[in-house]
């Protein structure tokens, strides 16, 4: 006999939808042009193999204890050195290590923002952020992007009117300055100064997720906002894009009274010690530099071959930007275009990508799609992008009746 339970109230800060980023697609020869994920063939398999049975010989009866919530120092040490390379001066008890970037998002909402607060964005925003902001109840208002990223013209003019009609200022401004997921985009140096300096007078902390800078495809450098206005930037970054996104390995870099609220989270002390151990004992021996320029330029040259395929399949149909770096091309079509309405024919051609509307607060985005170059191989890209465009023009002759 079954039982019935009576129904259950779960909590209500449960996120209503799930997040995007997978697919139930299991067909062996489907393409994913809507997976952000790293290219696997990239992984350092071999050097990993290595480093984790030396882990375990070396370190394995330290790693498999709880570990207080510094963990281990020789990936902290890491952080801090390869932060230098790119501007950040850190002392190693401003840095935390985290479950992926993603658990730095949660982490810095959850110490700052109360059911309520303001948090403001980009539009378009990474959609895992988007939901931490929901579950935590904040009042979210978004800022478009254009070509140097986000419109800090716009944050600039609605501070002024929150303080002119006694309205509230954010508590946190999220942005992805270089190389925008999904945006491609990357926030120039002059709109980075002007935003650390908004930053100051309205006394807000900017969330600044750094996952993709690694992956840089023309050499230009831009410094992180971290470094003009440490003390109202919590800096995120990762290994998922430049190891591998199974580690669930990432960092948080904050003023010191940041990360001492954050430690009050951290209930089970530090975060995968066993893991970090691994990946301590790799990067000790490890070419990084060397590493990190081979996948920008195995990426860039996907970005390549993604790029000529839109022009040779679509035309003058879709617009974008060339990302210097990261993932992602961001296709604009006509204003009337609805991606959405040919997802499920695109999936059933054989080809997956991340319909516009998902990656917005409000319900606008529809003449967007976000195309991933970094999972499939430049054979995939081609065909993808054929079937994507043969599907795009059968729905252009045959669109779903509003
Ligand atoms: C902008 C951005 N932030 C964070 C992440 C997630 O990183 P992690 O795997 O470290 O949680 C992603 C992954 O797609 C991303 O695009």
């Amino acid at each position: 006999m079954t039982r019935r339970l009576a129904s259950f109230s779960f909590a209500k800060r449960v996120p209503s939808t799930p997040s995007i980023g997978s697919t139930t697609v299991t067909k062996p020869d489907h393409i994913h042009l809507s997976f952000g994920f790293a290219a696997p063939h990239l992984f350092p398999i071999d050097q990993l193999s290595v480093s984790a049975a030396e882990a375990v010989t070396l370190h394995g009866r330290k790693a498999l204890q709880y570990s207080g919530s510094g963990g281990p120092g020789k990936i902290l040490k890491w952080i801090q050195n390869r932060s230098l390379v790119h501007g950040i001066n850190a002392e190693l008890n401003q840095i935390l290590v985290t479950y992926g970037s993603t658990q730095g998002i949660d982490l810095a909402t959850r110490i700052l923002v109360d059911p309520g607060d303001h948090v403001w964005v980009e539009s378009p925003s990474f959609f895992s952020a988007l939901q931490a902001f929901r579950t935590a109840e904040a009042v979210i208002t978004s800022f478009p992007i254009d070509e140097d990223g986000v419109r800090v013209d716009l944050i600039e003019n609605a501070l002024l009117e929150a303080k002119r009609n006694h309205k509230p200022i954010p508590k946190l401004v999220y942005t992805m300055p270089t190389y925008h997921n999904p945006g491609g985009v990357t926030l120039s140096v002059e709109k980075r100064k002007r935003l650390a300096e908004l930053a100051e007078t309205y006394n807000f902390y900017i969330l600044e997720d750094d996952a993709y800078s690694e992956l840089n495809f023309t050499g230009n450098k831009y410094p992180p906002l971290y470094t003009l206005i440490p003390e109202r930037v919590i800096y995120l970054n990762t290994f998922s894009k430049i190891i591998g996104p199974g580690l669930r390995l990432g960092w948080l870099i904050a003023d010191q009274h940041v990360i001492d609220k954050v430690r009050l989270l951290n209930l089970g002390g530090s975060i995968g010690v066993f893991t970090q151990e691994i990946l301590a004992q790799l990067l000790e021996n490890f070419a990084f530099q060397g590493h990190v320029d081979s996948l920008s330029r195995h990426y860039r040259k996907q970005r390549d071959v993604m790029a000529e395929a839109i022009k040779e399949s679509f035309g003058e149909h879709v617009s974008f930007h060339l990302p210097e770096g990261g993932f992602y091309i961001w296709l604009r079509f006509d204003d009337h275009v609805n991606t959405s309405e040919f997802l499920q024919d695109a999936a059933n051609r054989g080809v997956s990508f991340v319909d516009g509307k998902s990656f917005f607060v409000k319900p606008e985005g529809y003449q967007y799609a976000r195309l991933c170059f970094s999972y499939v191989s430049e054979e995939q890209i081609v065909r993808g992008v054929k079937i994507l465009a043969d599907t795009y023009f059968a729905y252009l002759n045959n669109p779903v009746p509003s």
